[in-house]
């Protein structure tokens, strides 16, 4: 698939999405959001792909926020319509059955910090910043920061960055919950494919039925512990059930297909 705005690359079962405009900092404008949803969708359909990656193209930034050129003179209903959009994108790239890895190689601001959080795991350079700095522009979070931040460092802390706009460092970030690793700019890759590399050798099945389950427990309209009892009754129909099982009775390296 060809996209004005992202860089695909797939390696080993590994799908690379890069945001590929370095001279605004990878500011997400309408069409960069709507080409990482249909990204993400090309990544989660295609049977090689076990594993997906999001980072942002040059030395400096994943991404720097929205577009702020793009949305100066929006009505009401353009702005909710702007946030509608980002949602269904960034709730697509949660949901994604595939474990999404976000490669954090610079400032992670509003809409950047918030895509960092849609993803499964996080994994900054030492040089990331993340903040919430809408404030500073007369507006709230859009694509989802009131929600995810308290969720993934708390509220007192969520609350302070929402509303002071300040930025924190990677080892802040860290410290607070916010990231699974930091690491040097030039590690940064090959640290995400390290991670991608432990997640190819597990069962496809048991990764999507983790992720819809952990994601139920945000979920208001659904039970965490009812959908771990789901997703535990169908792995026992799967091929990648049968598969891991035999393989540790005889004591081989188990060939997962993902069904
Ligand atoms: N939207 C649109 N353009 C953006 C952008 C954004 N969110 N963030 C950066 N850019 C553009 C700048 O306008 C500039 O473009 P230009 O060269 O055509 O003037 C280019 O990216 C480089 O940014 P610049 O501000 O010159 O870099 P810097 O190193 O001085 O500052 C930041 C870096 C990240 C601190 C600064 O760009 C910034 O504050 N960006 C906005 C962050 C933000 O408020 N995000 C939330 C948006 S809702």
């Amino acid at each position: 698939m060809a996209f004005e705005n992202l860089l695909i690359e797939i390696k080993d079962s590994v799908y690379v999405i890069t945001i590929n405009r370095p001279d605004k900092l990878n500011a997400l404008n309408i069409s960069t959001i709507r080409e990482i949803g249909e990204a993400v969708a090309d990544a989660a359909k295609n049977e090689s792909v076990r594993v997906i990656i999001l980072t942002g193209a040059g030395p400096k930034a994943f991404v720097a926020g929205a577009d702020i050129s793009e949305f100066s003179s929006f009505t009401e209903a353009e702005g909710a319509a702007l946030a509608r959009h980002g949602h269904n994108v960034f709730n697509s790239i949660e949901n994604c059955p595939k474990p999404v890895i976000a490669a954090i190689n610079g400032f992670a601001l509003g809409g950047g910090c918030e895509l960092a959080m849609s993803c499964h795991l996080r994994v900054a350079s030492d040089n990331a910043r993340f903040g919430q700095p809408e404030p500073k522009l007369g507006l709230t979070p859009g694509y989802g920061g009131t929600q995810r931040l308290p969720q993934l460092i708390g509220k007192v802390r969520a609350l302070e960055y929402l509303m002071t706009s300040d930025m924190m460092n990677a080892e802040q970030a860290l410290q607070y919950g916010l990231l699974n690793y930091v690491t040097t700019p030039d590690n940064l890759m090959l640290k995400c494919m390290e991670i991608a590399d432990k997640l190819i050798q597990m069962a496809p099945v048991a990764l999507a039925g983790i992720i819809r389950s952990v994601n139920a427990h945000y979920d208001k309209n659904s039970n965490g512990f009812d959908q771990e009892i789901t997703e535990f009754g169908k792995c026992f129909i799967t091929e990648d059930f049968s598969e891991g099982t035999q393989a540790f009775l005889q004591k081989r390296k188990a060939n997962f297909k993902g069904r």
